[in-house]
């Protein structure tokens, strides 16, 4: 992809999906591309447009977005396929905040889904857990929260200096969220509902049995402390509940939440919670996953033009150096084409990093020896294998 100019197109074809894809800064440029290989060693009917948007550009032009660009995402692609953002020639990350933030935002892109799933046991600084037990979704509101910067600094620099920063939460907003983590649980749960019992997941930390239980959403919050804004959370949490009579209903607060993803992540199907918690759960979530490396994310509005990423940012300390782990963003690349209906591709890609994980074909963050090109070049191999027997 490197090869490629800004906003060339490949395989011009009106059958094909479109997906804009924007490397950005850092290592989000070198994993990007790994994952765009995996992509076209499917064979996936595919028109890839590349966007320069990012730390160099904003450093020559002083351009982040540039005019109508979400606009022009949302008119003529499918779906976007996003790097990271972050560089320290730009100390005030304004690009990162106009781009990445922006995109969430004003492209109303309002869930946030990442999948917290271990695929070794090797990989998990966890005790005695096994793939199965880490399997598990958080559903993180996008939109709103405290990263829409609404606040202010009061006699700044002085000892009565004020600092405020609100967080925003409306009805519209927590009430889309929550109806959408039920949703997730009940077209994604593995678990069957009662009456006719499944392979549920046992709900006791260390037991080997299975019993059959509901799928669960789980609603974390801090409305012991944020009474007004996280009580809004439970009321609608509550009343949106009854609505799903097949699932199960649970809250906890988020400093337990903590203490218990860590303790027995065996319990959780889906979390659903505001934006800041959903962040910060889901750097915990990837180190229980083998690291930031690992973890995949989509930023969806349903029916309309939905944003891929890896959960890792730029990563500056790492970058250039062809070792960061490209397996979060080749998940992404699954995710985005099992978004867009190419399931097999999707299972293909999903099957060859499996492949490289357990035959320590990856970089030496997760126990391999080999550079991101060559991790993403082994796993691009086993995906044209599969593809061509397909
Ligand atoms: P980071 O995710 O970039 O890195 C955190 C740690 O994880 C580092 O030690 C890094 O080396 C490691 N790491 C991350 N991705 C890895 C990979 N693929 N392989 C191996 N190791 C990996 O977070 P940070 O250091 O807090 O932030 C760096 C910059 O990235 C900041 O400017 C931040 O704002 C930005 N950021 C951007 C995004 C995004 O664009 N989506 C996400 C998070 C952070
Ligand atoms: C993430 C990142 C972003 C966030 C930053 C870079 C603004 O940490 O995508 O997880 O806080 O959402
Ligand atoms: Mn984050």
């Amino acid at each position: 992809m490197s090869n490629r100019k800004p906003g060339s197109i490949e395989q011009p074809s009106s059958t094909k999906k479109r997906i804009a894809v924007i490397p950005g800064d850092g290592i989000g440029r070198e994993v990007i591309d790994q994952a765009v290989k995996a992509i076209h060693a499917t064979g996936a009917a595919i028109r890839l447009t590349e966007f320069d948007w990012g730390a160099d550009r904003y450093l020559k032009d002083g351009t982040t977005v540039p005019p109508d660009g979400f606009s022009l995402l949302a008119r003529d692609f499918d779906a976007i396929l996003l790097g990271a953002f972050g560089d320290p020639r730009v100390p005030s990350n304004l690009h990162a905040k106009e781009i990445l933030l922006g995109m969430r935002i004003k492209m109303d892109l309002y869930a946030n889904v990442r999948p917290v799933k271990l695929l070794d046991a090797s990989l998990c600084p966890l005790k005695n857990v096994q793939p199965e037990d880490v399997d598990f979704t958080v559903i993180r509101e996008n939109t709103e929260g405290v990263y829409l910067d609404m606040g202010g600094v009061f006699k700044p620099g002085t000892p009565d200096e004020v600092a405020l920063q609100e967080d925003i939460n409306t009805r519209k907003g927590v009430e889309r969220i929550i109806r959408y983590a039920f949703h997730h649980a009940r077209q994604h749960s593995k678990s069957q509902p009662p009456p006719q019992g499944g392979s549920g997941k046992s709900s006791q930390a260390g037991s080997t049995h299975t019993s059959p239980r509901k799928p669960r959403v789980l609603m974390t919050d801090k409305s012991n402390v944020m009474t007004h804004g996280h009580g809004l959370w439970q009321r609608v949490f509550k009343e949106v509940a009854k609505e799903f009579s097949d699932i199960e209903a649970q809250h906890m607060y988020v400093d337990a939440l903590c203490m218990q993803m860590v303790r027995d992540p065996r319990q959780f199907d889906v979390i659903v919670t505001n934006n800041l918690f959903g962040d910060i759960i889901t750097d915990l979530a990837a180190g229980l996953q083998g690291g930031l490396g690992m973890a995949a994310s989509g930023n969806i509005h349903p029916g309309c033009t939905s944003m891929f990423e890896p959960v890792h940012g730029s990563a500056p300390t790492i970058a250039g150096k062809n070792i960061a782990n490209p397996i979060g963003a080749i998940l992404t690349a699954a995710m985005m084409l099992a978004h867009l209906g190419l399931k097999t591709e999707s299972d293909q890609i999903e099957a060859a990093v499996l492949e490289s994980v357990r035959q320590k074909k990856t970089t030496e963050d997760i126990g391999g020896s080999l550079g991101t090109k060559e991790a993403g070049d082994w796993i691009s191999e086993r995906i044209s294998r599969r593809s061509a027997k397909a």
